[in-house]
């Protein structure tokens, strides 16, 4: 949605450029979209159609459309061109379609008079084609899984795509407690096939003081009629540093003393406990085996270990 509102402004725009820009010999386009090419001939001699040869003649001087005598002609069109033109009549512009980066430079529209000493060039206009394809949204991208905590460093990329010309600027503003402005160096790679291009660049950043949040935005300056481009903003939430930590240590380090003193407790205490228990137990093994004629070997053990442990019971 946000895309779609862009397009028609950079659209209107670009409709004032054009009215302006065609006294001022230049004529902008957006990439694979359509270019309206002037000729201004008024003809004010009133030559009829059929007395006249009207073409358009673009970068390394390809004709890109004839109008012979009233008839197209493709002889002399460059194969580029070919069902790429379409030529209004009343307005006398030539519309080009598709509009590609290789179309850009001078171009030139011609018209001829074909009088009795052959064909006369009674008029003509040049300008500038140059063709403008609007950058994608900036998008950042974290380059690792680092928590953000202090004394950390983090990696960033912000890259945009499918532009033309090249960007001006790219810059990153990092919003802590202030807000800091970052530049970007700009890494372009162009497609072979297009001639676009993709822009790249890096942040690293260290982590230096404590907040909640991070938030981070890309800048990307085009040289086109829309001239800043805005990323998303990319929130991040920074792990509780210092502060919330010596709150979690002095605690725990008091339960690991009171348990550390339990256990001790529990340890000395729970011999003594299970000794007098087991001296009782011992009288009552006695009695139990003068009585019944169970095999006493079990017993016997029993009867040994406790006499062990009441007699540690006796040294402590
Ligand atoms: C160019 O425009 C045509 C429609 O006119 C569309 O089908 C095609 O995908 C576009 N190409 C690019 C590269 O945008
Ligand atoms: C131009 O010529 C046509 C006939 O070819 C004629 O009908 C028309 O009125 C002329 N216009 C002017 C402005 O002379
Ligand atoms: C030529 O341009 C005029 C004015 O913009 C328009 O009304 C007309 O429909 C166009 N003709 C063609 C064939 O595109
Ligand atoms: C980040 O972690 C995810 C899953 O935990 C993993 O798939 C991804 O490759 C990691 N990225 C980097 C840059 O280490
Ligand atoms: C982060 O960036 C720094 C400096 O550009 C680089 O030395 C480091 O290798 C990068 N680390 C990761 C994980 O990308
Ligand atoms: C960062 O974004 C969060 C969430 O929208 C917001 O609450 C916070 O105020 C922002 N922080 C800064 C420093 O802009
Ligand atoms: C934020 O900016 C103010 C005023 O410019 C400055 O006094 C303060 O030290 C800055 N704080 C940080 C954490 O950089």
């Amino acid at each position: 949605m946000y895309t779609m509102n862009w397009k028609i402004l950079v659209l209107s725009m670009m409709a004032t450029l054009l009215v302006a820009n065609a006294t001022k010999s230049e004529v902008e386009a957006f990439y694979n979209e359509t270019a309206n090419l002037p000729c201004d001939f008024k003809n004010p001699q009133n030559f009829s159609q059929e007395e006249l040869v009207i073409f358009w003649q673009g970068a390394r001087d390809d004709v890109l459309y004839e109008l012979y005598r009233g008839r197209e002609k493709q002889i002399h069109v460059h194969a580029n061109y070919i069902n790429r033109t379409k030529f209004n009549q009343t307005t006398w512009i030539l519309h080009l379609l598709n509009v590609q980066i290789t179309d850009q430079g001078k171009c030139t529209c011609f018209v001829q008079h074909l009088g009795p000493k052959g064909l006369v060039i009674i008029h003509q206009l040049s300008f500038q084609l140059s063709v403008l394809a609007p950058f994608s949204q900036p998008e950042i991208t974290r380059l690792d899984n680092k928590t953000a905590e202090i004394g950390e460093i983090l990696n960033f990329s912000c890259s945009s795509k499918q532009g033309y010309p090249k960007p001006e600027k790219i810059y990153w503003i990092v919003e802590t407690t202030n807000s800091t402005q970052y530049p970007g160096e700009i890494h372009l790679s162009q497609d072979d096939t297009n001639q676009l291009y993709y822009v790249t660049t890096a942040l690293s950043l260290p982590i230096t003081e404590s907040t909640i949040w991070i938030n981070i935005t890309c800048f990307l300056k085009t040289q086109g009629p829309v001239e800043l481009l805005t990323s998303e903003t990319l929130q991040i939430k920074m792990k509780p540093h210092e502060e919330l930590d010596s709150n979690f240590v002095i605690p725990g380090v008091i339960v690991v003393l009171v348990l550390t003193v339990v256990l001790l407790i529990i340890l000395r205490v729970l011999p003594l406990k299970k000794c007098s228990h087991l001296c009782d137990k011992r009288e009552a093994t006695r009695v139990k085996t003068e009585d019944t004629d169970h095999p006493k070997e079990r017993d016997e053990a029993l009867e040994s270990l406790s006499y062990q442990m009441c007699e540690k019971r006796g040294d402590r």
